[in-house]
């Protein structure tokens, strides 16, 4: 188990985002079909969560299922959705015995009335909890959350609940579903993609970026560290200078 002692000395990020990638290749590396890959990949995210929390992480986003990812095989949706329903339904119960407080992110909308009312009471449930903050990235597109903010924010200009002089970033991103969470400080992605994928794009401006060629199941606590020790090696400037 990660403990602190590991990783002495290091600064650990606040809040890490992950883009979950490589569960249909590491099921295929073993000749079975993609979605075992998924049921795999869903239990590495509990293991990752423990592991992330224990290491000393606040804020963890998992990119679980993108705007775009409707166009796989529907058999293949099907199977990510029950999934994802079950996670959900297994969160409410261990919710409270883990603190764990968990968000959604993404237009649920469009995901079924019973998955919608789940995610509400996982919200609500978890709300006050005061350990790792779970961020589930569900029918999650970054510009697709970024028209949505900007509708919401015309919605209140129209009534006059906000001035043209008063629109800033930090205005504009209470408007984003990550209202009230920090920037994420790292990045990962598995299985050897470098690119965002639509991911959190406004949040990521300055966000560190990890690409590791693992494959998403395997990915281990031992992969989290590395991923911290690399985050430790780069000097945050933010478009500033370098100190001295
Ligand atoms: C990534 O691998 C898989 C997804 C983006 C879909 C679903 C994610 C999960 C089942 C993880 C579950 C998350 C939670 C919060 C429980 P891929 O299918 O893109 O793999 P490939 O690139 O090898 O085809």
């Amino acid at each position: 188990m990660a403990n602190k002692n590991d990783l002495e000395g290091l600064q650990i990020p606040e809040h890490i985002a992950i883009i979950l990638d490589g569960n249909g290749r590491w099921a295929k590396k073993r000749m079975m079909p993609r979605n075992y890959g998924h049921v795999q990949g869903s239990k590495n995210v509990e293991r990752i969560c423990r592991a992330a929390y224990n290491m000393g992480v606040k804020y963890l986003t998992v990119y679980a299922f993108s705007t775009e990812n409707w166009s796989r095989p529907e058999d293949e949706v099907e199977t990510i959705m029950k999934l994802l329903n079950n996670y959900l339904k297994d969160c409410i119960k261990l919710t409270t015995k883990n603190n764990m407080k968990v968000r959604v992110i993404g237009n649920i909308s469009r995901l079924d009335e019973s998955m919608q009312k789940r995610i509400r009471e996982l919200e609500e449930i978890s709300a006050s909890n005061t350990g790792l903050n779970l961020q589930v990235a569900l029918n999650y597109g970054s510009r697709d959350e970024i028209l949505r903010a900007m509708k919401r924010m015309m919605v209140d200009y129209d009534k006059k609940a906000i001035s043209l002089d008063e629109i800033d970033e930090t205005l504009f991103s209470e408007y984003l579903d990550t209202k009230d969470i920090p920037d994420p400080d790292l990045l990962i992605r598995t299985s050897g993609e470098q690119r965002l994928s639509n991911y959190l794009l406004w949040q990521m401006a300055y966000t560190e970026f990890y690409f590791t060629n693992v494959l998403w199941p395997d990915f281990s606590e031992k992969d989290l560290e590395d991923a911290v020790r690399y985050y430790n090696s780069k000097e945050r400037r933010f478009g500033g200078l370098t100190n001295g």
